[in-house]
């Protein structure tokens, strides 16, 4: 059984299919309009989300299937003590597929020991969120047309932003890739992230506190929200919420065929008045997601034999 716990579950070929699946989705969206007809995914999650569990849904009605599932720990069994693996091995049994958010590290690959259906990793803790990165590779690919020779720039909360480690880790596969680490202090990457994933690659990395000094090298500039809910005490998240606010003034010294990335949602990071600029992609990302997600639960469903 198939599922998608780490964006390294997928193959560099495997990405490829998705991206082209997903690019066909687009161009022919009739086609695919009954494929899931009869089959139910479940969205288990245990943690406040918009985008994603949306994406979900709309995607599997979008292919003609069905949803079922809870949106929050409080309105399922969690609150009266049940484990995620005998939670997931009652839901195989009502669903053809599992999508889990979880605020533990590491909760959706248990579910997926436990589970006779595909599981999707919908974000789990400070750790990973491999879907997020697939619709911002689409979104990659449609705005620079190749994942080679990129530089790209991570700014925020590179320390609790999951869609930050899942990217630099789908990325570093690519060659050319050099990364430009912006944070606070309080806020660097993970060191697991940079010995696990940078070094072992290769991949020249800086790391700085400054958003203006890397500006006019950067294709991509992937910004990022302080993560609230991660923090153990709201004095530290007070005083670095508005670490980085991108504004035009700072755009000024950017490439022409920047593109601005943001997994959403935006709190403070990136002034409204940016939206309008041609090179702001956080809104593509949404719809890409959701398209991404269709091919991803074509593949895995395909795989299980169950369409
Ligand atoms: C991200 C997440 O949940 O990690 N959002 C998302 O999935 N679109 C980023 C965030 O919450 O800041």
């Amino acid at each position: 059984m198939r599922h998608l716990i780490d964006i390294q579950d997928l193959s560099v070929s495997d990405i490829e299919e998705l991206i082209s699946t997903a690019n066909d989705i687009i161009a022919h969206p009739d086609k695919y309009s009954e494929v899931c007809h009869g089959k139910k995914l479940a969205t288990l999650f245990f943690e406040p989300s918009t985008r994603t569990r949306l994406s979900f849904e709309a995607a599997m009605y979008e292919l003609g299937g069905n949803v079922l599932g809870f949106s929050e720990a409080q309105s399922s069994s969690a609150s009266k003590g049940e484990s995620v693996a005998d939670t997931t091995k009652v839901v195989s049994c009502y669903a053809d597929i599992i999508a889990m958010r979880h605020p533990k590290e590491g909760a959706p690959l248990v579910a997926s020991l436990n589970s006779t259906v595909p599981v999707i990793n919908a974000g789990d803790g400070g750790h990973f969120h491999p879907t997020q990165t697939l619709a911002d590779l689409l979104t990659i690919q449609r705005e620079k047309g190749s994942f080679e020779n990129l530089t790209v720039g991570f700014c925020g909360d590179l320390k609790f932003g999951r869609t930050v480690h899942s990217l630099i880790s789908a990325l570093a596969r690519y060659k050319g890739l050099k990364v430009v680490l912006i944070s606070p202090e309080e806020l660097k990457l993970p060191s697991y992230v940079k010995s696990e994933v940078l070094k072992p690659a290769g991949i020249e990395y800086v790391q700085t506190t400054s958003l203006e000094e890397y500006m006019p090298e950067l294709d991509i500039l992937y910004m990022t929200r302080v993560q609230r809910e991660r923090f153990f005490n709201e004095e530290d998240y007070l005083r670095l919420k508005d670490s980085y606010i991108l504004t035009p003034e700072k755009l000024k010294t950017a490439k022409e065929s920047l593109s601005v990335m943001h997994p959403l949602p935006r709190v403070n990071e990136i002034s409204v008045e940016i939206d309008k600029d041609p090179r702001a992609c956080y809104f593509k990302q949404v719809l890409n997601g959701k398209y991404i997600r269709m091919a991803l639960i074509l593949m895995l469903l395909k795989e299980a034999g169950t369409i």
